[in-house]
């Protein structure tokens, strides 16, 4: 069946559900996005070049190029409402209402509707509008706690007490947010993340998927939007049982459930974080749409055709057998900008080297003349695919290695030391 699908998103991710859409040639890719991709611009019939969340401008597009579907990539044209205003011209989405996207825009919002609805796995919190009140529950708390502003940060708006900042710190924090936050527990453990195809009633999971935010190896350094992730040839990660699989699975279920009952039937890509403590997996945060790169991992090993994952979303036609993933390892490292993410240099020459052993995904780069140059996010990165973490590790490493220009990646992601500090890690915490 032919059908003409907008993406809306240039990064890494969109990249990625690009590549897997254009693998079934019926379907015709329009693409919307704030810098021209190369790997986008490459793969899709037609480009605009436009700011993600100029909705008029995104819907105007649409209706000229006559697409039947979008797929929204970030979170930030959901919470503008763009797929409010495309569905009201008639264009089903990928992508959650702005009132359903609430799960990932507003954080008060998602822990209240945990609460309410005795959703498992929901730290204790508590919502702060004012300075006042947050500095006084700070001052008189003894235990850690995580500081997460309310709206969305990019993925580096939170900190946590006792690891970024002190008590002062914490409370310094709270003043330059202007006091409105959520304040709850520091949970300690092992993150994963488990992201999912949701058509309003039925949820289809993908992968389990580790990402990692510090900047540099070892876990040091500021947090970024993600320096690259991995997942396993099982679909699971060796610090997770099956308990924890099915219990983190069932908070995912249960919460579409109770959006459903909200009134506000949630529709896209659920990606859930966690963490997996003593006491089993807890929400860190609940994301409206694909995980930036957790994306990139799970879409290189899709082997059903996502366009018809598309239509079935949109149609609330979703089954287990829809959505199959091939059993392999796969390892995703970003290059990113020296100096990304506290003072990126950007405007710099990359070159990229022999990289057939993995697949490349285009980010925040910009090619001229056939010469690409760094922006100031994430520059590109690679997908290495094989039958072992060790052999999808190797072939991600040899094409990143390969990169020349003043940039840099994670050389630890991926590896077995890394891995075993995880699990020694989850062992000493049981
Ligand atoms: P977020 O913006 O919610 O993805 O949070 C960014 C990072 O902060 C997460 O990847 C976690 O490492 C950390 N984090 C968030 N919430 C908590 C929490 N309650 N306890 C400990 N760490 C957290
Ligand atoms: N990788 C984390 C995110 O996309 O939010």
């Amino acid at each position: 069946m032919d059908m003409k699908i907008l993406v809306v998103g240039g990064g890494g991710r969109e990249h990625a559900i690009v590549s897997a859409l254009a693998r079934n040639s019926d379907t015709e890719i329009f693409s919307v996005m704030g810098n021209r991709n190369p790997g986008i611009s490459c793969l899709a019939r037609d480009v605009k070049l436009c700011k993600e969340t100029d909705i008029s401008r995104i819907v105007s597009y649409a209706r000229k190029t006559g697409v039947d579907y979008a797929f929204i990539g970030p979170e930030a044209p959901l919470e503008a409402g763009i797929v409010d205003q495309l569905e009201s011209i008639g264009i089903d989405c990928v992508g959650p209402t702005r009132a359903a996207a609430r799960i990932e825009t507003d954080k008060a919002f998602c822990r209240d509707m945990m609460e309410l609805h005795r959703i498992d796995g929901c730290p204790k919190y508590r919502v702060f509008q004012d300075p006042e009140g947050a500095i006084s529950f700070i001052n008189d708390h003894e235990e850690d706690l995580a500081i997460k502003p309310i709206g969305l940060t990019g993925g580096k708006g939170v900190r946590i007490m006792g690891e970024q900042v002190d008590r002062a710190g914490a409370i310094a924090y709270v003043k330059s947010l202007g006091g409105s936050v959520v304040l709850e527990e520091r949970l300690i453990g092992e993150e994963f993340t488990l992201q999912a195809f949701v058509d309003g009633t039925h949820l289809i999971p993908m992968p389990l998927v580790q990402d990692h935010k510090r900047a540099f190896d070892g876990d040091l350094g500021p947090n970024t939007g993600g320096m690259g992730s991995y997942s396993m040839p099982d679909h699971m990660l060796p610090f997770v049982s099956e308990t924890d699989y099915k219990k983190a699975l069932a908070i995912m279920k249960s919460t579409i459930a109770a959006m459903e009952r909200t009134g506000h039937p949630y529709k896209g890509i659920l990606y859930g974080q966690f963490m997996n403590t003593a006491r089993g997996p807890k929400v860190i945060e609940f994301n409206a749409r694909f995980g930036d790169p957790e994306a990139m991992n799970v879409l290189s090993l899709l082997s059903s055709d996502l366009s018809d994952i598309v239509v079935k979303i949109t149609t609330g036609t979703l089954c287990a057998a829809d959505a199959r993933f091939d059993h392999e390892a796969t390892v995703c490292k970003y290059i990113v900008p020296t100096g990304y993410p506290d003072s990126p240099a950007q405007g710099d020459p990359i070159t990229i080297g022999n990289h057939s052993s993995a697949l490349l995904y285009y980010a925040n780069v910009e090619e001229r003349g056939g010469k690409l140059s760094t922006l100031s996010s994430r520059t590109l990165a690679f997908v290495g695919v094989g039958p072992t973490l060790e052999e999808a590790e190797k072939k991600a490493e040899l094409s990143a290695s390969a990169v020349k220009g003043r940039v840099r990646y994670r050389r630890d992601i991926g590896t077995r030391a890394l891995l075993d500090r995880r699990i020694a890690h989850m062992k000493e915490l049981r």
